[in-house]
């Protein structure tokens, strides 16, 4: 199967040189890295997506060793209208964008995005055929109470509902991001993973028989040094990366570990 290492570069770089650089640096040692069975990709901010993509466009391959994600995608609508501020789907399919995150913490905890709003934007996703990268995860009061299956499963109530509302297939990969883990250093023991990708698979089944191939990725703190920890679980299929992935060497290093 192939192992998804995906970069969330957040609010990150500064300025548009930086940006370049750190694309053109991917683009130049991606295939001396030899990532047979990794797929790779990276998600800048929206004002960064143009450049990304015209760095990206001097991939050797004719199979992209890079795909280009957005790091959100409006609800408001799937194409054009009065809504300042948003970034549609169709303008997204439009910059050669290949995936979106969905429901990342960050937006959940500073944005107050709920059940109801990222179901709006899965929907908007998959009507321009872009993957989704649902983001799903439990914050430290979940984890010390103990109640992390009981979060997710009510997180993946929205994957429920895409499923229940259309026939149609959906490019997806889970993402499972204790909240607690990520920025901070700190992350789960494998085996605490091992066990919660394992539940995620599980409730994927129990949905959809299509969904039984989705991948599911693990983020939070991954760094080149604890990254072979989660590529050695057959449960993970691939990590999100946010610091780690800022340094073109260390993310390259961090996709090795996934190489069999
Ligand atoms: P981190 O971020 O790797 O910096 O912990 C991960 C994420 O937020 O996706």
């Amino acid at each position: 199967m192939t192992a998804w290492v995906i970069g969330n570069w957040k609010l990150n770089p500064t300025s548009l040189l930086e940006v370049k650089t750190l694309a053109q640096q991917l683009v130049q040692n991606v295939y001396q890295a030899k990532l047979d069975d990794v797929q790779l990709m990276v998600a800048p901010s929206f004002v960064h997506l143009s450049a990304v993509q015209s760095e990206l466009s001097h991939q050797e391959d004719t199979e992209p060793a890079i795909l280009l994600a957005s790091q959100d995608v409006s609800a408001m609508s799937a194409d054009i209208g009065a809504y300042t501020g948003e970034v549609s789907a169709n303008q997204l399919v439009d910059m050669d964008v290949d995936w979106v995150i969905v429901g990342h913490s960050e937006r959940r905890q500073y944005f107050d995005e709920d059940n109801d709003l990222l179901l709006q934007k899965i929907r908007n996703a998959q009507a321009k055929e872009l993957g989704v990268i649902f983001c799903i995860g439990e914050s430290e009061a979940d984890y010390q109470a103990e109640i992390t299956e009981k979060v997710l499963a009510e997180q993946l109530q929205v994957i429920y509902s895409v499923f229940e509302q259309t026939s149609s297939d959906i490019k997806l990969i889970i993402a499972y991001e204790p909240v607690w883990a990520i920025g901070t250093g700190r992350v789960p023991s494998t085996s605490d993973v091992d066990s919660v990708h394992k539940f995620i698979r599980q409730q994927l089944a129990n949905m959809d028989a299509k969904l039984q191939d989705v991948p599911i990725i693990y983020g939070g703190s991954v760094k080149p040094d604890n990254a072979k920890a989660f590529s050695s679980l057959p449960s993970v299929n691939g990590v999100l990366v946010g610091g780690a992935a800022l340094d073109a060497d260390s993310f390259l290093a961090i996709a090795q570990s996934f190489v069999e």
